[in-house]
């Protein structure tokens, strides 16, 4: 398997990477797979009996926001604070190396992949950014770079007055992210990440392409469609899934039961 992978990533004209929570494991984020996982890496809300479903719920912003921002401007402040690991350079190298193209696509909210140097205009985050706010009642379509300075006091996760505001209408704002039972989400800027995405594929589809999935769950499998979807129906497509714990796809497609760092390290020897 990880001789198949070598030989894929050396071929390859094009990359694109694909990752889920687990892609941040490594640089020191939790992922929240399942309660236990959540509870571990929030003990605040294991306290409260609260789920991460029941915490990404864009209601807190209206109903309670300074709970909202609790939880929003906590991961805003350590995303802000972590150091992309060396496995988001490794694939860059590969890329560098092959003169190949490359588009990431992630779930993550996280802009661990832009961190690390990969650019904006090749990246689709499929459920949005917490680097990127908007009006929580969408008093109009403006998405807007946050630059907000979010104090939280951790021990019941509220973040302390004052809080981020919409410029237009004044309410507090929220993340441009995509929360559960959330119809307020303002999807324009992964509209136009999608619709570059397609480009991308449509210019590339005769090519060799290498997807490197890492860290996608099961729970909620969009990333893990996304690298299935291209696999299957692109001939010229080989996918592989790095992920320590369910890492299964169907051949002629590689399974490679590591985290994603160990794994790209793995390949990397082999090159
Ligand atoms: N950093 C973030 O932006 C972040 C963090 C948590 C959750 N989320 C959101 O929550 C949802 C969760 O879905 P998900 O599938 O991304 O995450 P998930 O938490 O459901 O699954 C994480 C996956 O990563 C794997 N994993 C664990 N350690 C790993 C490692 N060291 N290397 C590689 N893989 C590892 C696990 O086996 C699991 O399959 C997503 O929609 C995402 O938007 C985002
Ligand atoms: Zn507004």
């Amino acid at each position: 398997m990880l001789n198949r992978s070598a030989e894929i990533i050396r071929k390859a004209e094009v990359f694109i990477i694909t990752a889920g929570a687990g892609m941040g494991v490594d640089s020191g984020l939790p992922d929240f797979r399942g309660n236990h996982g959540f509870w571990n890496a929030y003990p605040a809300y294991s306290r409260l009996g609260l789920s991460f479903i029941d915490c990404a719920n864009p209601q807190h912003f209206a109903d309670d926001p300074a709970f909202g921002w609790g939880f929003y401007g906590h991961r805003t402040n350590l995303y802000r604070e972590t150091v992309p690991h060396e496995g988001f350079h490794i694939i860059k190298k590969w890329i560098v190396r092959n003169s190949a193209e490359y588009f990431v696509v992630t779930s993550n909210v996280d802009g661990q992949f832009q961190k690390a140097g990969y650019a904006d205009d090749r990246t689709l985050e499929v459920h949005g950014s917490i680097h990127w706010l908007q009006c929580q009642k969408s008093c109009s379509c403006s998405i807007w770079k946050n630059d907000e300075v979010i104090v939280i006091e951790e021990t019941a996760m509220r973040a302390v007055q004052p809080l981020p505001r919409c410029p237009d209408c004044g309410v507090v704002s929220r993340p441009n992210i995509l929360m559960f039972g959330d119809w307020s989400w303002l999807p324009d800027r992964t509209r136009i990440q999608e619709n570059a995405f397609d480009r991308f594929l449509a210019a590339n589809a005769d090519r060799r392409i290498a997807v490197i999935e890492m860290g996608a769950g099961s729970a909620i499998p969009t990333i893990r469609a996304t690298s299935e979807r291209i696999g299957w129906s692109i001939e010229s497509a080989d996918v592989i899934r790095i992920n320590p714990r369910e890492p299964e796809i169907k051949p002629p497609h590689i399974s490679l039961a590591y985290g994603a760092l160990e794994g790209l390290l793995k390949i990397d020897a082999l090159l």
